[in-house]
């Protein structure tokens, strides 16, 4: 399509859009809001605009949102879309994004997350294998053991409880921190900085500092693999660095297990916390699911399709111009994947496409990416949702919330979407 006047994409713009050269002013982005206070809102506005809508991330970096299933879908396997700023974002190579970004971590990390081409197969290939979903079936039984013993220790805390900190949270981590051989002692460390790069308020100095704090607990917990290897993943990583270093570098070691464990958990707790609280303000749908007309899959899919976990991602670079519908986002531009607004995407889901329905047929959605970078956790993901969130209702059946359900606070994220806390009372 032609560059037109009242279209964003046909506005007057040097190549790339470079967040220092620009006047943000001029181009007139959505900005987003760091304190993720309505995040469903503010994705109907940027969807409002067109298929690819100019929006500026903390730090006046501008990027284009896509927010059409259809759109998104077609980007995350397009190979002119890359996660490398390595290679394909010259405002990170030209050194105009600096380490004080807040949101740096999230495109200077190298791992597969921002890799591409061969060098993604390669680092994924390590991984992938721990993740099949042979293998996470296997842990089952092991799942419904941490599920119990929190459900025992539930039953005797006082009320009302915060089901995100005493259930949503410490299923995902238990899991992912005994998968890569995590110290109980360091577990409560790395919740904080973890936390702290989902925090999309934070400011530059706090980033910086969580990062450094970051790779601290990582360095010492892969010192103390190599000095007393054990049966986790992390002793396996080292184990391939150490056989044949041009498969594994040694920052690449670092900035896997970041990802992994950092990936693995915080995206859970919101999968939970917003199945959790879908079901206490849908009693119609929680009757239907125990009656046994819904199933706990539906519950767990329609969780995903409305509230996606992670509601945008940073980010993604043209590698060459490439139109989405009608707009063309220039090569070396930023894009960031939308996932919260392409679930509730109207031309797929109707006019209810903002209720949380359960029964609804199709609960297409694009809650854990699609193409390369499809999210290597959605088998381990689904069965913890599976496991947990039946024994929690089967264990409490009179559960509700403590509070009205406007009052519960978002966490304070555009990236992350789940809440602040979850007060409920069990009995
Ligand atoms: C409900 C829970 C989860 C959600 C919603 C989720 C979501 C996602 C999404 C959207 C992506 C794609 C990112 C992109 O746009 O490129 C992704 C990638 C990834 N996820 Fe998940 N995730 C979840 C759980 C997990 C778990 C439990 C693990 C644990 C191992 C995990 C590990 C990863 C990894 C390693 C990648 C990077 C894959 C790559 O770049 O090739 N995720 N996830």
């Amino acid at each position: 399509m032609e560059r037109t006047a009242d279209h964003p994409g046909s506005l007057d713009r040097p190549t790339p859009v470079d967040p220092v050269a620009l006047d943000p002013v001029a181009l007139d982005p959505v900005v987003l809001d760091p304190t993720g206070r309505d995040i469903h809102a503010e994705s109907a506005a940027i969807a409002a605009r067109g298929p690819a809508t100019l929006v500026e991330l903390p730090g006046r970096v501008l990027a284009w949102s896509v927010t059409r299933q259809d759109d998104l879908r077609a980007l995350l396997g397009d190979p002119r879309v890359s996660k490398d700023p390595r290679q394909h974002w010259p405002a990170y190579t030209s050194g105009a994004i600096s380490e004080d970004w807040p949101l740096h971590l999230w495109v200077s990390v190298q791992n597969m997350f921002t890799a591409y081409g061969g060098d993604h197969r390669r680092l994924r290939s390590l991984v992938a294998k721990a993740f099949t979903a042979r293998r996470v079936a296997a842990m089952r039984p092991w799942i419904e053991r941490i599920t119990e013993r929190l459900l025992d220790e539930l039953d005797a805390a006082e009320q009302p409880v915060d089901l995100r900190e005493r259930f949503a949270y410490p299923i995902p981590i238990e899991v992912i921190c005994q998968l890569f051989g995590v110290a109980d002692g360091a577990r409560e460390d790395l919740r904080e900085v973890v936390d702290g790069v989902f925090d999309t308020t934070i400011t530059a100095e706090a980033a910086q500092a969580n990062a450094v704090r970051l790779y601290g607990i990582m360095h010492e917990l892969v010192a103390a693999k190599r000095e007393n290897p054990g049966d986790d993943l992390t002793s396996g990583l080292i184990a391939v660095r150490e056989d044949d270093g041009s498969r594994l570098e040694e920052a690449e070691l670092v900035d896997t297990l970041i990802l992994v464990i950092s990936a693995g958990y915080e995206t859970t707790v919101n999968l939970l916390d917003q199945a959790i609280t879908a079901l206490l303000t849908h009693p119609e749908q929680l009757a239907a699911v125990r009656a046994g007309t819904v199933g706990w899959a539906d519950v767990i899919e329609e969780t995903l399709r409305w509230q996606a976990p992670v509601a945008n991602l940073p980010l993604r670079y043209a590698v060459e111009d490439v139109e989405v519908g009608g707009v063309v986002i220039r090569k070396g531009e930023a894009i960031l994947a939308a996932y919260a607004a392409a679930g509730r995407d109207r031309s797929v889901h109707g006019e209810s496409a903002d209720e949380f329905d359960a029964t609804r047929a199709d609960k297409t959605h694009l809650a854990f990416g699609h193409g390369v970078h499809y999210c290597l956790g959605s088998p381990l993901a689904r069965l913890e949702a599976e496991v947990a969130l039946p024994a929690l209702f089967a264990r409490f059946p009179g559960m509700e919330l403590a509070v009205a359900p406007h009052e519960l606070r978002p966490s304070q994220s555009f990236i992350s979407n789940g809440h602040e806390s979850l007060p409920v009372r069990l009995k």
